[in-house]
């Protein structure tokens, strides 16, 4: 695996196949009750520009539960390039920790961390990517549909960040995704031309429509995210109303496989890209999602800080 992971293209399909096994065993240990301490006398601080419940929870408590220790940078901590420049942040930090998840606005700050820390710099959500989001939903449909291989996910909502690590870990998988998003709420074209061509060679397709109903014709899994992302408080108002006939309601879900599942990175907004009576019913499955950012992420953090073999 690569020394950082701030988009899925720095993960390759046996990267990913590794990391699932190891999920799923340190799953299965912390449900045993084991002791398990990889990373004891590791430290991981945690970068973060916006706010978060389950990326910070789940790296912190993943470190007390590897035997390590997380620290929490909040945004008015650490004010990257405005306090000091990025590269002394970085200087620093890598002297007396041994990894860093950083969360910023822009996706050119986790490069440039990444590109001065001699310690694993991991992607914790930018404007652009959501990597380790992408990796804990793909080890939870394989939990419960044993492969991911030749399902159809259809992402109904906004081509942003966590769309573009599902365009890339979909191509990756081998999973056909199609997005359902309002006219200019396109993936990043360059996120999705690349995609597109590790889709193709994957034998799978990659689809931009439109149109939620036919997105979700015939669908394994119906996925959505926010309308308004951290950061675009200020353009809600006009999101709503373009976003408006997006949402995942019984109506839409009802246009999908019978079985299908569905799934949301959360925080939700309920009500707006998801009903109450989705989101709490029989086809929800973001409970499960948001527990499993605990196991991938603790495998992850055992791969890029635990000793290598
Ligand atoms: N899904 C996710 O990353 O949640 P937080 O913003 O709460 O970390
Ligand atoms: N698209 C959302 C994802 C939150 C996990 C955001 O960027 O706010």
């Amino acid at each position: 695996m690569t020394r950082h992971l701030l988009t899925l293209d720095d993960v390759t399909v046996a990267d990913m196949e590794a990391l699932f096994a190891s999920a799923a065993a340190l799953k299965a240990q912390r449900q045993q009750g084991a002791a398990t301490g990889p990373l004891q006398g590791k430290t991981l601080a945690l970068v973060f520009e916006k706010p978060s419940l389950r990326t910070r929870v789940t790296f912190e408590a993943g470190m007390t539960q590897l035997g390590g220790h997380a620290i929490y940078l909040a945004p008015t901590d650490i004010r990257l390039g405005e306090r000091e420049t990025v590269q002394d942040a970085a200087r620093n930090l890598e002297r007396w920790v041994d990894g860093v998840v950083a969360r910023t606005f822009s996706h050119q700050m986790v490069e440039r961390l990444a590109g001065y820390a001699r310690i694993p710099v991991i992607n914790g959500l930018t404007d652009l990517h959501h990597p380790v989001q992408i990796l804990c939903d793909l080890f939870t449909l394989r939990e419960k549909r044993g492969t991911v291989r030749g399902l159809t996910v259809a992402f109904v909502g906004d081509g942003n960040n966590v769309c573009h690590s599902w365009l890339q870990g979909a191509a990756k998988l081998g999973v056909h995704f199609r997005l359902a998003c309002p006219p200019g709420y396109e993936p990043n074209a360059a996120v999705a031309a690349k995609a597109n061509q590790e889709a193709a060679a994957a034998g799978v397709r990659a689809e931009v429509t439109h149109d939620p109903v036919s997105a979700v014709r015939g669908a394994d899994v119906i996925y959505t995210d926010v309308w308004t992302s951290m950061g675009q408080e200020e353009d809600r108002l006009r999101r709503l109303r373009d976003f408006q006939g997006f949402q995942v309601d019984a109506r839409l879900v009802a246009q999908a496989k019978p079985e299908v599942l569905v799934m949301h990175c959360l925080p939700a907004h309920r009500g707006e890209e998801i009903t109450d009576e989705v989101m709490d019913g029989p086809h929800s499955i973001v409970f499960d999602q948001a527990e499993n950012r605990l196991h991938m992420q603790k495998a992850i953090l055992v791969a890029l800080m635990g000793e290598k073999k």
